[in-house]
């Protein structure tokens, strides 16, 4: 039988993962579908329950349902649990489990720029949900320094204070976002939508070289900061890496077979292409 997958948001027509999923599905020869389902916050838990009783084998989760699905699912894993939000989730036998995707597809985005996890200085460019996944994940390294530059200093604080706590080994620090210096950072990621839309917001950034790596969460272009990161001799990339390898680790848990990325990442590209 035709397996049913799908995303979840409001709104939801922006979203290329039917695209990307069912790029992967049509290259392993998979008898799957993935499709967007726009689900306003009032009838979330109802759509959710509905889909698991039709027989749903797993859907991606993402805003502004990522943190109300938790309650709805019956186990969680380590990471989505320690970030208090859900993105991906795998439906079996009735029973729900809730993952975090954000922290897999940056370890993936990062690797694949030739980054191996270790003790570093970072700095971070934002305060929200997906800021607080990298933060999470750079701090694995034990006495690794990140630095979380927001424009509101008090989400900067309240994602220190969670953090430090949990990662008493490693070193929080908190700025105001303009202008950052990053001299001595061993990389800098942009959790923040700013160059999203055009090139004249990029944040004033001092002290960029070569031994910076820089990746930026945006990925709908190559943003300015991403163009100046190249110039100045960085290692650097947008967010399509991570965005395929986040799909890549919902694939594998839905399907137990290895995800094909190429497939993927072209899909993406080329609805990219398509809507710039
Ligand atoms: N490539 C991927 O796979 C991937 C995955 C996740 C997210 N993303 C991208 O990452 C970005 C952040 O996502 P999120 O889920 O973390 O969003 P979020 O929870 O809404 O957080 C947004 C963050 O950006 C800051 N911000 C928003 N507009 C700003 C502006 N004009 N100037 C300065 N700061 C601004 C906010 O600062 P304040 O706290 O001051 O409001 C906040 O820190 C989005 O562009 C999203 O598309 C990409």
């Amino acid at each position: 039988m035709t397996r049913v997958f799908g995303v979840l948001g409001h709104p939801i027509g922006h979203s290329l993962s039917p695209l990307m999923h069912n790029a992967a599905f049509a290259a392993r020869r998979l008898d799957g579908i993935y499709a967007p389902f726009d689900v306003p916050p009032a009838v979330f838990a109802e759509v959710v329950r509905g889909l698991v009783a039709c027989g749903i084998s797993g859907f991606n989760v993402t805003v502004p349902h990522k943190e109300t699905i938790v309650p709805l699912l019956d186990t969680l894993v380590r990471d989505a649990r320690a970030l208090g939000a859900v993105n991906a989730v795998v439906a079996h036998r009735g029973r729900l489990t809730g993952h975090n995707t954000d922290t897999i597809g940056l370890m993936g985005a990062l690797a694949e720029l030739g980054w191996r996890p270790r003790r570093c200085t970072a700095m971070i460019l934002g305060a929200g949900g997906s800021a607080k996944a990298v933060a999470w994940v750079l701090t694995r390294a034990p006495g690794t320094h990140v630095i979380v530059a927001n424009r509101r200093l008090d989400r900067a604080q309240r994602l220190a204070e969670w953090l430090r706590p949990l990662r008493p080994r490693c070193r929080i620090e908190v700025r105001p976002l303009e202008p950052v210096d990053v001299r001595g950072c061993d990389l800098l990621v942009n959790a923040t939508p700013i160059g999203m839309a055009h090139d004249a917001d990029i944040p004033l950034i001092r002290g960029l070289g070569s031994r910076v790596m820089v990746y930026d969460l945006v990925y709908n272009r190559t943003t300015a900061l991403v163009r100046r990161a190249r110039r100045q001799g960085c290692v650097a990339a947008n967010g399509v890496s991570m965005l395929v390898y986040q799909g890549a680790a919902s694939f594998e848990w839905w399907w137990h077979r290895r995800a094909p990325i190429a497939a993927m990442r072209r899909a993406v590209e080329r609805a990219l292409r398509y809507n710039s």
